[in-house]
């Protein structure tokens, strides 16, 4: 694997999948087989998961781990080409990325969607420009439209739980009082259809996701219809795609709840976290025994270990 910037860099998902449950059988098997190598994890956004786990999957493999807050100690970046630098950015990604790249021998990334100008956070510019300039390996820690370290984390538990081959998975949007990216939803829909779920996404009118990323996935405006004999419920807020970033509902009608569960197959709970309680979901369903909430965060140490291991040896 030479990046992991998408679903697009996975050759053959099944058997990532297949890697990833090994890894999570045995998390230490690989440890010292790499040698001499260092990862940089740069962060131009907060994170709780995402930042540990990496640190955590680095360590598991004996890789060297370095972590950069860009926005907390670091220059500003520029990302636009031909900008004239006289405002308060000192410093172009074309050199930081060079040089960031020179220390390291892989350089992980999270820059959230700004959710200002549609075409300039789908047109991914930082990750772009990274992708365009390190000298080495680039992976995705949540860009603009993708967060897909979350979603191969997702699939890993949903393989663990699943009790047949195809299971009902539904994606529903829940309300939430900031305006969210949609780079979890969008992945969540294009990783599950990869692995050939039958996925249905539910929310209010207005939040239809970008036709690259819904793809063939049933939509479904009435959430209890949705529910009806799913195995898993995948909650996420995410912000209007069509009228780009903005809140268009607040019905607290779509918070997942006890009723709501009891429509489903005696369906799993999921969420990538951090979740509002009480908002996003009732404390009765993220309490109960069928939330895979933690077990879907401690994966994120099995996902990120995978991706970092094929790319520091190159498979
Ligand atoms: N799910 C996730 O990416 O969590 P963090 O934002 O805390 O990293």
């Amino acid at each position: 694997m030479k990046q992991f910037f998408s679903i697009d860099d996975v050759d053959d998902l099944k058997s990532l999948i297949q890697e990833g449950l090994e890894v999570k059988k045995n998390p230490f098997k690989e440890k010292g087989s790499i040698r001499n190598k260092s990862i940089c994890l740069l962060f131009l956004n907060p994170s709780l998961r995402t930042r540990l786990s990496s640190q955590r999957a680095a360590q598991n493999l004996g890789v060297d781990v370095t972590v950069f807050d860009v926005g907390a100690g670091g220059w500003q970046l520029e990302f636009a080409d031909g900008a004239v630098m006289n405002g308060n950015k000192a410093e172009h990604v074309k050199e930081a990325a060079q040089v960031i790249g020179s220390y390291f021998d892989l350089v992980a990334i999270r820059a959230f969607a700004k959710l200002e100008d549609r075409e300039s956070d789908y047109s991914e510019q930082v990750l772009s420009q990274f992708l365009k300039h390190c000298p080495v390996p680039v992976v995705n820690l949540e860009s603009s439209t993708r967060h897909p370290l979350q979603a191969f984390a997702d699939l890993i538990t949903i393989e663990t739980h699943k009790k047949i081959e195809k299971p009902k998975v539904v994606l529903t949007w829940a309300p939430h009082p900031r305006a969210l990216p949609q780079a979890v939803a969008n992945s969540f829909s294009l990783w599950t259809q990869k692995a050939e779920y039958d996925l249905t996404i539910t929310h209010p009118e207005g939040y239809e996701l970008a036709p690259e990323f819904s793809g063939n996935a049933h939509i479904e405006y009435d959430q209890e219809k949705a529910f009806e004999g799913a195995d898993f419920i995948y909650a996420k807020n995410w912000s209007s795609y069509s009228d780009y970033g903005k809140i268009l509902s607040e019905d607290k009608n779509w918070m997942v709840d006890e009723a709501k569960m009891n429509l489903t197959n005696d369906a799993k709970f999921m969420h990538c976290l951090p979740v509002r309680r009480n908002v996003v979901v009732s404390d009765a369903v993220i309490d109960s025994a069928n939330s895979l909430v933690i077990e879907e965060a401690t994966n994120r140490i099995v996902s990120a270990q995978t991706i970092f291991n094929k790319i520091l040896k190159n498979e």
